[in-house]
């Protein structure tokens, strides 16, 4: 079969990793979730005291950093040197640093030539702020997954209840508001829809209704592709 990508952009909660992971098992495609990079990133930062908005300490601590991707039955793991840090990035806190430290071009650039590296020869579902715009700008398929602030806030509080974090939909809901500001109006590769992309409103779509459409539009760009 030819190669295809599909690439999902949105703010937090509006769903996109849920859908990409059952997309990727349907189609039997990679999943590449971009986000976790920003937050290893981050994570390490916090680890060894670095703040995550200093560019010049994040800089210069960038070439230590250690991620490997790995994928297990088909879901992506991220380690930091040999640590599985893959549970241990999903805080508000490391959150909130990986907008952060997105907002630093050298961790953008070296973040972006891994996740190319990871789409390349092969089809993947890649998910992010800025896969349609810059890192896959060639995919076959740009979705722009989008839900009201409302709904975020509360799709975010239940996954952080369900991972046993607790916390208050109050606060989560400011820190969806802030994290969008800081990723939409980043200097590089800000979070926005691309040109080609199809916009998704999924406020009031369940999983499954969001993941046949996207289906649907890959079917609908494939059979265009071979006309
Ligand atoms: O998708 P997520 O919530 O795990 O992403 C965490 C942060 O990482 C997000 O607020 C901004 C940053 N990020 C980015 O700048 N570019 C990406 N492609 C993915 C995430």
């Amino acid at each position: 079969m030819e190669n295809f990508s599909i690439a999902i952009d949105g703010p937090a909660g509006s769903g996109k990793s849920t859908v990409a992971k059952i997309i990727s098992e349907k189609l039997g495609i990679i999943y590449v979730d971009t986000g976790a990079m920003y937050r290893a990133v981050a994570l390490f930062c916090i680890r060894n005291g670095i703040e995550t908005t200093d560019e010049v300490a994040v800089t210069a601590i960038l070439p230590k950093i250690k991620i490997r991707i790995a994928l297990e039955n088909g879901l992506q793991k991220i380690f930091l040197e040999d640590e599985d840090v893959t549970g241990k990035i999903r805080t508000q806190e490391v959150g909130q640093g990986a907008s952060d430290v997105g907002l630093i071009l050298a961790v953008r650039e070296k973040l972006v030539e891994i996740q190319r590296e990871l789409a390349k020869g092969t089809s993947v579902i890649m998910d992010g702020r800025d896969i349609g715009t810059n890192v896959l700008t060639n995919a076959r398929v740009k979705i722009y997954l989008n839900a009201s602030v409302e709904e975020r806030a509360k799709r975010r509080f239940g996954e952080l209840e369900s991972n046993g974090i607790n916390a208050d939909l109050d606060e989560v809901r400011k820190q969806i508001i802030f994290r969008d500001e800081n990723d939409m109006s980043r200097e590089h590769n800000p979070l926005k829809k691309a040109d080609d992309a199809i916009e998704v409103d999924t406020t009031n779509m369940d999983i499954d209704e969001v993941v046949s459409e996207i289906i649907k539009t890959k079917e609908k760009k494939l059979l265009e592709a071979r006309k």
